[in-house]
């Protein structure tokens, strides 16, 4: 009985294997007919189109992939890769899906921790953003409109080139594409001055599941609040947004300090924890990093290195009197501030050498520390962790050796904006959001499994200090642990295991929406705003 139930499964994969091998060939050529067809003469469509058998097929996909995890052969692949020049291409795109009931990945950056913008475990193909990269800065209007397939590094740059007392708030590595990550939020180190990217964006093109471009004037005022923070791949495809410049001063300031157990971190550490937050000027960002060094030596070397790493708004003379006031214990000293401007700024944020030229910003090939095989979790904490919790905290790092965390302080603009104002809920009341960062070099899924149970178990580990019912998450740091909507039974059950710990209540307002817009459920993935139940 047993034997031949073995045989049967195995007998049905075989079966299963030749009928996707047949259907891929025959879905591909139909496939490429409609966009084909969908497409105006004046744009052609054929020049865009990667088919499996193109040789620059592999390297197309590759060039965006940010996780080697998802960098093997025995990765699923797309069917094809459209790489849209021009918006009918889109449109072509999300019409020719549906036809042919091919699931649609879109892709602007790549950057998805679970590579949910390239990777599918059922026929698929990708829509890649990365030739719509234009970026239109308006300095009188202090706006900007930037394209999806644009990265953070070039609107940086762009902006820089325009003004040197314009800036955006948004992420830290340059090559996050502006599609994903505005859309699922964005924050970065001016987050306490003027909060998220997706706080600062005024307008949208969107192309919807009948192809239609839409704006903000066009579009339902429910659809512009859903795709601010609740994700686009959801609702439609983001062509571009329309953001507001905020104002920074000629001058800012920056300083990385690092500390190990040794040399007090923990006192430090607590005391940045009862200051980062609620206490310090709004024009003050100090992120800490706390990471295991001398790793590879012997359990009694090891220690917890906590990284303090500052932007300031401001000159390093107001910096190092707000120091001195609020967080003595790190004992910042004039020589580890260094003025510059806050283009540079970013490059510093990003562990680029002082002085490296500005343009560094427009490479879209990313530093080599982030190209690793990865995971990433995230939490929020609510109440101060006591000095005990800390230690044992600590003392769990150094026995799994593998994770790191980093605490991104909240408060200031953060704890202003009101929780419903957009569907990223997580504001007034957080001390900071962690992020769980676990890299390692090794391919394969023995490696990989290991490493991913280090990261679980010390996110398990951290419950007792974290936000509970729910336990929240940052929908940028995209964690499959927190639940996947499955391919055959996209329930709206399932949908709630993830979606009210990246959304909290919000969930249910982009749930109305989602049943609204697509009430077929076309724009979808594992984690996906899944529409209402039918009863
Ligand atoms: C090295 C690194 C550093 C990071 N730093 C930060 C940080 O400082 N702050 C922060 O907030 N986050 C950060 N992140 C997370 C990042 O913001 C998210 O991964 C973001 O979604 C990436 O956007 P992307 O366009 O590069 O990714 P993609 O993988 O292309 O897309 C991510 C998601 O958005 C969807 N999507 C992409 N483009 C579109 C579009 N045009 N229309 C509709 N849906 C679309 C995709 O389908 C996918 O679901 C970082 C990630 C990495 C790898
Ligand atoms: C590649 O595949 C496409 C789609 O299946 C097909 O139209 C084309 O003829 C193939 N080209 C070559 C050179 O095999
Ligand atoms: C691969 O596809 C691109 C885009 O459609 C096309 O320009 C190129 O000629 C193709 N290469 C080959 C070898 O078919
Ligand atoms: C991804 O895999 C391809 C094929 O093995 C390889 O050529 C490429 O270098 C890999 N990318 C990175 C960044 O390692
Ligand atoms: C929005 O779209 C409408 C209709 O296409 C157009 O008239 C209007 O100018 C657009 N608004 C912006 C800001 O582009
Ligand atoms: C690592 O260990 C060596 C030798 O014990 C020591 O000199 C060094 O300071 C340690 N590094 C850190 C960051 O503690
Ligand atoms: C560990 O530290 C001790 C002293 O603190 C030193 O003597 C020893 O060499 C170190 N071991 C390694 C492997 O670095
Ligand atoms: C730091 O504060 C102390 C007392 O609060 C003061 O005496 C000292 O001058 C200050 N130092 C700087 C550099 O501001």
């Amino acid at each position: 009985m047993r034997i031949l139930s073995i045989n049967f499964a195995l007998l049905s994969t075989f079966l299963f294997a030749i009928s996707l091998a047949n259907s891929d060939g025959s879905n591909i050529q139909t496939l490429v007919q409609c966009l084909i067809s969908h497409s105006q003469p004046s744009h052609p469509i054929s020049t865009a189109i990667y088919t499996r058998n193109n040789s620059s097929y592999l390297s197309v996909l590759d060039s965006y992939i940010r996780n080697l995890r998802f960098n093997t052969s025995t990765t699923p692949k797309p069917l094809l890769i459209v790489t849209a020049l021009h918006e009918s291409h889109i449109k072509a795109s999300i019409i020719c899906a549906q036809m042919q009931g091919i699931e649609m990945k879109i892709r602007s950056g790549g950057h998805d921790y679970e590579g949910l913008s390239y990777v599918a475990h059922v026929p698929f193909f990708v829509l890649d953003m990365f030739n719509l990269q234009s970026i239109d800065i308006n300095i009188e209007e202090e706006t900007a409109w930037v394209q999806a397939g644009a990265t953070l590094g070039e609107l940086y740059y762009r902006i820089s080139q325009k003004s040197k007392t314009h800036g955006f708030p948004a992420g830290v590595c340059p090559t996050v594409g502006v599609g994903g990550h505005f859309t699922g939020g964005g924050y970065g180190n001016m987050m306490r001055k003027y909060g998220l990217s997706a706080d600062n964006i005024i307008d949208a093109q969107l192309i919807d599941v009948d192809g239609r471009l839409l704006n903000r004037t066009t579009m339902e005022e429910d659809l512009f609040w859903a795709i601010r923070g609740g994700g686009a791949a959801s609702f439609g495809v983001i062509l571009a947004y329309k953001i507001k410049l905020v104002r920074v001063p000629k001058i800012v300031t920056v300083f990385k300090i690092s500390r190990t157990i040794e040399q007090n971190a923990l006192d430090i550490v607590l005391q940045w924890q009862d200051v980062a937050p609620y206490k310090l000027d709004h024009d003050l960002f100090i992120r800490l990093t706390m990471s295991v060094v001398n790793g590879s030596t012997t359990i009694e070397n090891k220690t917890i290195q906590a990284t303090f790493r500052a932007l300031f708004l401001g000159d390093s003379q107001r910096l190092l009197s707000i120091m001195n006031e609020s967080l003595p214990k790190l004992g910042v000293q004039q020589s580890d501030c260094h003025e510059m401007s806050w283009v540079e700024s970013v490059l510093f944020y990003t562990d680029f050498p002082i002085g490296t030229p500005v343009d560094a910003l427009l490479s879209r090939t990313p530093q080599s520390s982030y190209i690793t095989h990865l995971k990433r979790k995230s939490d929020y904490v609510k109440e101060p962790i006591p000095r005990e919790g800390l230690e044992g905290i600590w003392k769990k790092m150094i026995e799994i050796d593998a994770t790191a965390l980093t605490f991104n302080p909240y408060g200031g603009r953060m704890a202003e904006i009101p929780e419903h104002e957009i569907p990223f809920p997580h504001r007034a009341g957080n001390l900071y959001k962690i992020q769980y960062a676990t890299n390692w070099n090794q391919g394969g899924d023995e490696v990989a499994n290991h490493y991913l149970d280090l990261t679980r178990e010390l996110h398990a580990y951290m419950t007792p200090f974290v936000s509970k019912f729910p336990r929240e998450a940052f929908l940028n740091y995209r964690d499959i642990d927190l639940g996947i909507n499955h391919q055959d039974k996209r329930s709206y059950f399932e949908g709630m295991r993830y979606g009210i710990k990246y959304f909290k209540d919000n969930f249910y307002r982009l749930v109305q929406i989602k049943t609204k817009v697509d009430p077929h459920n076309f724009f979808r993935n594992e984690q996906s705003i899944p529409t209402l139940p039918k009863f």
